[in-house]
Parts: structure tokens; C-alpha cells; sequence
């Protein structure tokens, strides 16, 4: 065997093999022009090995010595684009490995020693994913940020709540954005858990019945940062679990963009008139010169189909999977991949908008002043001069019905008329038919009043900070 035979012949296990695969299966079957994006997890994760089998007196401390050299300049020469990626060394693993062979001899060859593709690429997926799992925690962060600012600055400003999009009470915008915090929040909860999963090492599994070599999965554990060694070989070379229960993450996460986004296009609407969104996050009409269209919310809504597709894809791709690893397993990629870019540009993208949302209070107030949002303050009103419940909401029925058929507000009504409907109300009642006055009136913990929105965003930032 030349040293380079690796590269020389056409596969990596061909010598069994009569006649050469066309150029269709080696299209169909190849993995190098996605999974070369794992590179850097692919030398991180050979290097750990090949320390471990040169203290395991396995390999030289020469032989670990040259492939940590030929490392560096491989390194070095993807870092710089100069890299030849071959399709006919079929994926990351194989080309990596074929060059390092090319570069330092017999050392390459000895670095599967142990090791199979199947651990290999397991330990590559999972070591590359913890990576954006953290990157991904801290734009969460910084969204969330970004909306605890907004939410502050709008503690006061009150804009119509709805149920079933009817107006339904006032709330405080602050209020409102603190609703998408939690929801953020739960969502960074959820990648630190799921980190703890994809963070054990499946390396010296090899193919998939471990491996007769005596290697220190534990060294190679702790050299990787992995908090711990998979437990049976079979699982960990055919699990994707973790690669599942991310995009199942990450598409909840993009549920929360997509229910902001569809606030945010209404909202942004002459109908509603309530924010505006900065120039640059929006398009206009080649057709109709007064156009300015939400398309950054209109895509992360459109996306959020997308991610959600890559976990049906995900789970579906391991339903009838027999133990142990099969080449499906390479179809997780991609999906894996398009998440990640989708959820990091998308959060970054929202961080960014919302810093620079136009608020709009006088309409939102307006808008809250349509559709009698202060009719439960009336009826609490009147439980709390001893009427029951259900008396109380029956009565103010009656009321607003009447100022339905008068056009006017509730406020609106002159005490006597009110009176009428019960004569326990007096001149007080004003003040809880205002907006402001219901709003403030909801001063419980996880209510609407500006003094409980404050609370809260001062929970949050010592929470983010
Ligand atoms: N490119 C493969 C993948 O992504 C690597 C593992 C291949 N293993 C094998 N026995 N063919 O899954």
C-alpha cells in the first residue's frame, strides 16, 4: 500500500470492490460538499484521539507528533480556502483523513486506530452542535434584552388585550412584549437542558460493537470538554436523539418568532396603526409606491415552516431504523445545518428589529378605548360593594349593551344613567372605567399594572445580566 493510497484509488474501502461506482451513486451517496462544515469538530475530535492512543501506547509519541503537524497545515489550508475537497473521498472524514495520510505518511493511517466513521462522525455532529447550542444561548440572551429594553420603556403605555382577537381588557405594551420574554426564556431553559444530552462522547464505540483496543474513552471525554462516555456502543453510533430533540427546540423557539412576527405584521397594519418597523427591515412594492411591507416577521413566519419540516424530516428519518448505524444517518445534516443558519440569523435579525420598533401610543390607547375593555372593572366594581359575580357581569351586560345602542363608551355614561343600573355606584366608578385606572388596578404578581411590569423587567435583567 503507497502512502497515498487513500487518495490514489477512487474509495476509501474499494479493494473488495470489481467495478467503480458511477459518477450518479458517488453524487447520490457523498457527503463532503455539506458535512465539510464539520471540519473543524473533525480535527478537534482526531486530534483527542490520537493523544489518547499515543499515552495508550498505542501510536508513537513521532506518529503523534506528525499528525499533530499535519493537522495544523490542514488547518491552516481549509481556515484559507486552498483545501482541495474531493467528492470521490466521498465525505469530511475520508478527505481529511487522505490529505493528512498524503502529508505525514504512516502517522495518518495509524489515526483510525480504534475508531470507526460511525463514532467518528457522532462525536463530529455532537461537538459541533454543542458550539451553536451556546452560540445560540447567547442570542436568546441578547433577544431578550432587546425586548426587556422595549418592554420598559413601555410600561406605561396601554394598548387594547385581546382573547379570540376581540378586545378583551387593556394591558400594558411592556406587559405584552414580557409575555414573549417568558416564552424566550423558556426556550434558552430548553437548549441548556438538551445541551447536557448531545454533551457525552460516543467515541470508542467504532463501528458499532466497541473495539477490542484498550482506549481511554474517559481522557478522550475530558480533552473534548464531553461531561461523560456514552454507555452502549449500538446507541451511541446509531442515536440522533439529540439531533431531534434540538430542532424540536428550536422549532417551538421559532413558533415564539413566528406568534411575534404575526403580532408585529398586524400591528404594523393601517388597520391597526399601533408600531412601526424601521426602513431597513422592510420592502416596498415594485407595483404600488405606497407599499412599506413587514417582509423580515412575513419570512420568520415562513421559515418557522421550515424548521418545523427539518424535525418532521429528523424523526421520520429514524422511525424504521434498525440497530446500529445506517447511511440514513447522513441525510441528518443537512436539516440539522439549515435550523442552525435559520434560528441564529433569525434571532439575530429580531434582536436588532426590536431595538428599533416605533411605538405608536396614542393609537394603541385609542384602539383600547373602542370595544369596552373596562366592563370586568365595572362588574369587579360592583362585587366589591357585595354583589355577586355573576350578578355583577349581568348587570354591566345590560350596560354596555345600552352604550352599544348609545354609541358611547361606558365612561362615558353620566353617573345617574349608571345608577340606574345599580345604586351602589357612585362618583369612584370613573375612575376604574379609565384604562389607567384598570390597569393599575391589576397589581398582582404576573398582572398588567406598570408597577408589576417594572418588577418584572427588573427580574429579568438581573436574570440576563
Ligand atoms: N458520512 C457518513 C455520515 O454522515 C459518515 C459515516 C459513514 N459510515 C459508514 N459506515 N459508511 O453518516
Amino acid at each position: 500500500m503507497s502512502t497515498n493510497q487513500l487518495d490514489k484509488k477512487s474509495q476509501a474501502w474499494s479493494a473488495l470492490f470489481s467495478e467503480p461506482m458511477s459518477e450518479l451513486v458517488k453524487r447520490y451517496t457523498a457527503s463532503v460538499f455539506f458535512d465539510k462544515r464539520l471540519w473543524k469538530a473533525d480535527i478537534q475530535g482526531s486530534l483527542a484521539h490520537a493523544e489518547m492512543l499515543q499515552v495508550q501506547g498505542l501510536i508513537s509519541a513521532a506518529d503523534f507528533a506528525a499528525i499533530q503537524k499535519g493537522m495544523t497545515q490542514i488547518t491552516d489550508e481549509i481556515a484559507s480556502g486552498q483545501f482541495e475537497w474531493k467528492l470521490d473521498l466521498e465525505d469530511v472524514h475520508l478527505n481529511i483523513e487522505a490529505r493528512l495520510t498524503q502529508l505525514v505518511g504512516d502517522a495518518g493511517k495509524r489515526l483510525h486506530t480504534g475508531r470507526s466513521r460511525n463514532d467518528q462522525v457522532a462525536t463530529d455532529v455532537r461537538l459541533w452542535l454543542r458550539g451553536e447550542v451556546d452560540e445560540i444561548g447567547v442570542l436568546l440572551t441578547e433577544l431578550q434584552k432587546a425586548l426587556v429594553d422595549v418592554a420598559e420603556q413601555n410600561a406605561d403605555v396601554i394598548l387594547p388585550g385581546f382573547t379570540h382577537l376581540q378586545v378583551a381588557q387593556p394591558v400594558a405594551f411592556g406587559h405584552h412584549l414580557l409575555a414573549y420574554v417568558e416564552m424566550f426564556a423558556r426556550d434558552a431553559e430548553r437548549m441548556v437542558d438538551l445541551r447536557r444530552r448531545i454533551n457525552r462522547l460516543p467515541l470508542g464505540s467504532a463501528a458499532l460493537a466497541g473495539t477490542s483496543y484498550p482506549l481511554d474513552r474517559e481522557r478522550v471525554a475530558r480533552t473534548l470538554g464531553f461531561e461523560g462516555v456514552s454507555q452502549n456502543s449500538l446507541d451511541a453510533v446509531s442515536d440522533r436523539d439529540f439531533a431531534i430533540e434540538f430542532t424540536a427546540a428550536a422549532s417551538l423557539l421559532m413558533v415564539h418568532v413566528s406568534r411575534l412576527s404575526e403580532e408585529l405584521i398586524l400591528w404594523m397594519s393601517q388597520s391597526f396603526g399601533f408600531i412601526d418597523l424601521a426602513d431597513r427591515f422592510c420592502t416596498g412594492s415594485s407595483i404600488m409606491p405606497q407599499k412599506k411591507n413587514p417582509d423580515v416577521p412575513e419570512l420568520a413566519r415562513g421559515k418557522t415552516g421550515r424548521v418545523v419540516g427539518h424535525l418532521m424530516g429528523l424523526i421520520t428519518l429514524m422511525k424504521g431504523q434498525p440497530l446500529a448505524y445506517n447511511k440514513d444517518n447522513q441525510e441528518d445534516k443537512e436539516p440539522l445545518f439549515d435550523t442552525v443558519d435559520t434560528l441564529k440569523d433569525t434571532l439575530r435579525i429580531f434582536a436588532e428589529m426590536a431595538a428599533g420598533i416605533t411605538v405608536k401610543p396614542e393609537a394603541m390607547e385609542r384602539a383600547a378605548r373602542k370595544g369596552y375593555a373596562t366592563a370586568t372593572d365595572l362588574a369587579d366594581y360592583l362585587v366589591k360593594k357585595g354583589l355577586p359575580f355573576r350578578d355583577a357581569h349581568e348587570v354591566v351586560a345590560h350596560a354596555v349593551k345600552d352604550a352599544i345602542a348609545a354609541g358611547v363608551d361606558l365612561s362615558e355614561l353620566p353617573l345617574d344613567k349608571l345608577k340606574a343600573y345599580n345604586p351602589a355606584i357612585e362618583q369612584d366608578v370613573y375612575e376604574v372605567l379609565s384604562l389607567r385606572g384598570s390597569l393599575n388596578a391589576r397589581n398582582l404578581l404576573g398582572g398588567t399594572a406598570p408597577a408589576q411590569v417594572r418588577a418584572q423587567v427588573a427580574r429579568h435583567r438581573a436574570r440576563l445580566a
